[in-house]
C-alpha cells in the first residue's frame, strides 16, 4: 500500500475526519447543485402537469396542486425553459466532475458487499457521518443510479420532444411511445431518490450546512 497516493489515501479512509473548516465540496459542486435542484423541481412539477392531459395510466393523475403551470400549454413553456438550465447545467457538472477526478475519488469503487454492509449498517444506526468528504457505498450508489437516470430522462425527453429530427434516438428507445414509457419511470427513478436524498439530507443536516457553505 505504500503507493497509495496522499489524495487516495485522504479519500479512503473513512476513520478519519477533514480538518475543521476543510472544503468538502467544491465551490463548483455547490453551484451545480442547486442549480440542479431548482431545474428538476420545475421539470417535476410542469412534467406531472403535462402527463395529466394525457396520462399512461388509468389509475395515476397528479393533484394538480403539485404540478406546475396550471394547464398544458404553460407547462410545456416551463419544461422547455427548464430543459435548457438542467441541461447546460448537467453538462458542466458531469464534465467538472470527470476532469477534476471527483466523479472517479468520490463514487468508486461501488462493491455490492461493500453496499450491503453499509446499507445494514445505516438500517442499524450505526453509519459513520464523522467525515463528510468520503461518500458510504451507498451514498456512492445512490449518486452514481441518479446520474445515469438524469442522462437516460434527458435522452428519452429528447426522443419524444423531436421525434423526427431525433428519429434515431427515439428508434434506440424502442419507437415514440416507448420512449414515453422510459421518460415516466425515470422521472419515478429520480422522484424515489429525492424522497430518500431529502430525508437522509434532513436527517444529518451537517451534510446540508456542507453542500450550502462548502465546509
Ligand atoms: C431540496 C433538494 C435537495 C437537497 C436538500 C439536497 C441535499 C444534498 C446534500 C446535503 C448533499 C451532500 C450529501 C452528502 O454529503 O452526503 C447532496 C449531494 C448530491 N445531491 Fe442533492 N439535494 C437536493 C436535490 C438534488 C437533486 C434534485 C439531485 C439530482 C436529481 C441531487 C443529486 C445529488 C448528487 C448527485 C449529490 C452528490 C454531488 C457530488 O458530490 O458531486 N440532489 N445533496
Amino acid at each position: 500500500m505504500a503507493a497509495m497516493s496522499i489524495e487516495a489515501a485522504s479519500h479512503s479512509s473513512s476513520l478519519h475526519a477533514p480538518a475543521a473548516g476543510a472544503v468538502v465540496h467544491p465551490r463548483w459542486v455547490r453551484i451545480t447543485h442547486w442549480i440542479n435542484a431548482l431545474a428538476m423541481f420545475l421539470m417535476i412539477g410542469s412534467g406531472w402537469q403535462i402527463y395529466d392531459a394525457s396520462p399512461l395510466f388509468d389509475f395515476l393523475t397528479f393533484p394538480p396542486e403539485l404540478a406546475l403551470g396550471g394547464w398544458l400549454a404553460a407547462a410545456l413553456l416551463w419544461h422547455f425553459a427548464a430543459m435548457w438550465l438542467l441541461v447546460i447545467n448537467g453538462i458542466v457538472y458531469v464534465t467538472f466532475g470527470f476532469v477534476s477526478g471527483r466523479f472517479r475519488r468520490k463514487l468508486l469503487p461501488i462493491r455490492p458487499r461493500a453496499v450491503l454492509d453499509d446499507l445494514a449498517a445505516a438500517l442499524r444506526g450505526r453509519l459513520s457521518h464523522e467525515d463528510l468528504s468520503v461518500y458510504n457505498s451507498v451514498q456512492r450508489l445512490l449518486y452514481a443510479g441518479v446520474l445515469l437516470a438524469g442522462v437516460v430522462i434527458v435522452l428519452s425527453g429528447l426522443s419524444i420532444w423531436k421525434p423526427v429530427q431525433f428519429k434515431y434516438l427515439t428508434a434506440l428507445f424502442g419507437g415514440y411511445d416507448t420512449a414515453r414509457y422510459v421518460h415516466f419511470f425515470a422521472m419515478t427513478t429520480i422522484v424515489a431518490f429525492l424522497t430518500i436524498h431529502i430525508a437522509l439530507a434532513l436527517i444529518v443536516p451537517k451534510s446540508l450546512r456542507a453542500m450550502i457553505l462548502g465546509r
